[in-house]
């Protein structure tokens, strides 16, 4: 009986403990790792940088790589104190697999499990494509399977339609191509410009890219065959 008082102290220290350690533990268990690659402004890398601030979201941005020097998003990026790589692609000339081992390098040692391309102006060879199979989006400023390519916005009022708007992908061999893993619309108003019209898709897109992040990295969103190597 003497030695019942300490026994429950201890016990209700451990406790104490596991329920102090365990939270943070489990969250840095299952946080998965983000790289967000960008070549401009990087509106949408601060949308997910914000998101995923929060103390429940299944994903933490640990790096932003621009394949420019000269993108804004990098400065921002900086300013937040995630780690930034700029791994330019101009000194690797036509040999886009040798920008891309050295991109893959760099996505290795930051241990990243998912790659989200946020406005990065590179097309990427079968070979990168395969490898993040599965396990890499893009978001897009149009419907997809509408408007691949440039100049989204423009084209939309061209075609006039009445709805627009982004989707985010797993990237696909082909350019914009790849399952939808979400998608959201605004209407294109009278008088539209191709710069309101962009704002308006940019407000969506920026709700957009957080939400289907979430569901990857909660795998309640998976590609069901992944290109194999
Ligand atoms: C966005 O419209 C995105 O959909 C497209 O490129 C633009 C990038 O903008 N892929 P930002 O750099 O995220 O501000």
């Amino acid at each position: 009986m003497g030695g019942a008082p300490v026994e429950a102290a201890a016990v209700a220290g451990a406790l104490a403990m596991v329920r102090r350690v365990r939270p943070s533990l489990v969250t840095r268990m299952t946080k998965k790792r983000v790289a967000v690659l960008i070549s401009g402004r990087g509106s949408n890398m601060s949308a997910l940088i914000e998101a995923a601030k929060a103390q429940d979201y299944p994903a933490e941005i640990v790096l932003v790589v621009s394949n420019r020097p000269d993108a804004s998003g990098l400065a921002r990026a900086r300013e937040t104190g995630i780690a930034t790589a700029l791994i330019d692609h101009r000194p690797f000339g036509e040999d886009r697999e040798a920008f891309e081992r050295a991109l893959d390098a760099a996505l290795a040692a930051h241990r990243i499990d998912i790659v989200c391309l946020a406005g990065f102006m590179r097309l990427l060879t079968p070979w990168f494509v395969t490898r993040w199979s599965g396990r890499m989006l893009n978001i897009h400023p149009a419907l997809l399977p509408q408007f691949k390519g440039l100049h989204t916005h423009r084209r939309a009022l061209e075609a006039g339609v009445t709805r627009h708007g982004a989707t985010v992908h797993f990237v696909g061999a082909e350019m914009d191509s790849g399952p939808i893993v979400a998608q959201d619309w605004v209407p294109v108003l009278e008088g539209d410009t191709e710069a309101t019209l962009a704002e308006r898709v940019l407000q969506v897109e920026h709700r957009l890219y957080p939400r289907a992040l979430r569901l990857v990295a909660e795998g309640r969103a998976t590609l069901l065959a992944p290109e194999q190597p």
